[in-house]
């Protein structure tokens, strides 16, 4: 079995992952989607930063943060994403790189078309409409077909392109929010390309928990945040531009703060959270030390694969997330499938096994519960979740 693998299943090693983490007394936590907690050390270094930039104030991010620091900072995403230091701006969120890099991209002309699917997040959903609306373009979207195979995401976008041939540019997430579902980015770009579209790729979900290669993937245009797998306080995102496509977005509405051509202009412009920004460093320390993306997520594919290939077997639950590796990660839903609405089973799963779970809705597979594992998940947790979907799927079978 290749280390990686290996290490996956080692829960002495987890546990003392796990010990990183304060947790607060309270339910079973498979919610780890929204955003990702900070460890102890972490923290701690924030709460420092937080009281050092209180005491300092401007002196220091004026003298030090607001140069040199900050581009040391781009310096290092850049090299964990193993492109161009002049392809990084910082923002908030990945909602602000994203709507951004969309509201900001000038290849359209009157009579083009944008294309979304059915899995878009809602803040990018809404800026392609958006967009649209402010300058009379038609949006297309299509509905991936469910369950869904690697061939078949594909040729959903092969046939899209084929019938829409006024598609300029189109979104794409990486690892939609409500099934978990990755989506073959190589694979659909190069087809994009092929088509003369434009794509600004949504990787809110897939940095810290997918080891991917941005260049290989032929990515252009994409936005990040840092809150989720990587591990850092709350508010930091960054956009990615390829240098050679600085051209092709605007600078933001209210950016004119640097001599162009600068990525930094592409981004909202406003104070940030300088401490939170501070603290990166540390957060990107211990995220290469453990491994990186590639051992998080074997890890958080292990304890998913565990749930799933038993709720596989249950009557009256349905996986909508596909088990090819290619296209799950630490997310995946599924639903009771005599039930419309699928609240009614998370407040049982909270109320009679202390299991925090989410109801997402709004794809074409219907309404769902999600379960996004963490680092912090234990076997024990996940034994529990297991005795839940057997006694839920018996009496609703029954
Ligand atoms: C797929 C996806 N895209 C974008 C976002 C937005 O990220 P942020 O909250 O950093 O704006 C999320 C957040 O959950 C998401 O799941």
């Amino acid at each position: 079995m290749p280390r990686i693998e290996e290490n996956a299943r080692d829960e002495n090693f987890w546990h003392t992952i796990a010990q990183r983490y304060d947790l607060e007394h309270g339910p079973i936590n498979l919610e780890n989607g929204y955003f990702g907690r900070m460890t102890r050390s972490v923290a701690q270094d924030y709460q420092h930063q937080i009281d050092f930039i209180n005491r300092i104030n401007s002196v220091h991010v004026r003298q030090q943060f607001d140069d040199t620091q900050s581009t040391e900072i781009r310096n290092r995403l850049a090299d964990l994403l193993e492109v161009d230091h002049a392809s990084i701006a910082l923002t908030r969120c990945a909602s602000d790189a994203l709507q951004s890099l969309i509201g900001n991209y000038n290849g359209l002309q009157p009579g083009d078309q944008l294309l979304i699917c059915d899995l878009e997040y809602p803040s990018v959903e809404y800026a392609m409409r958006w967009v649209a609306r402010q300058r009379g373009l038609e949006i297309i979207e299509i509905t991936h077909s469910h369950p869904a195979t690697h061939e078949s995401l594909i040729a959903g976008y092969r046939e899209a392109f084929e019938r829409h041939p006024r598609i300029k540019l189109m979104t794409l997430t990486h690892v939609t929010h409500r099934t978990g579902l990755v989506l073959p980015v190589q694979a659909i770009v190069q087809l994009a390309k092929e088509h003369g579209v434009d794509v600004v790729l949504d990787g809110a979900h897939a940095l810290g928990q997918i080891d991917f290669d941005l260049q290989a993937m032929g990515v252009a245009f994409a936005g990040y945040n840092l809150h989720k797998w990587i591990g850092a306080p709350l508010t930091l995102g960054f956009m990615y531009i390829d240098p050679k496509r600085l051209s092709s977005i605007d600078p933001d509405m209210g950016n004119q703060r640097l001599p162009e051509p600068d990525v930094r202009n592409r981004a909202p412009y406003g104070t940030v959270n300088i401490p939170a920004w501070l603290t990166l460093p540390k957060v990107l320390q211990e995220h290469i030390e453990l491994g990186g993306s590639a051992v998080k997520g074997a890890r958080l594919n292990y304890l998913r694969n565990l749930w799933v290939s038993e709720a596989r077997q249950l009557p009256g639950i349905e996986v909508l997330t596909p088990d090819d590796p290619r296209l799950h990660c630490a997310i995946t839903s599924f639903r009771f499938t005599h039930l419309d609405d699928q609240q009614p089973m998370v407040e049982r799963l909270l109320n009679d096994y202390n299991l925090f779970t989410v109801a997402r809705s709004g794809s074409a597979c219907g309404s769902c519960i999600r379960i996004t594992v963490g680092f912090a998940t234990t076997l024990e947790d996940i034994n529990q979740l297991i005795k839940a979907l057997r006694e839920l799927s018996c009496n609703a079978s029954a």
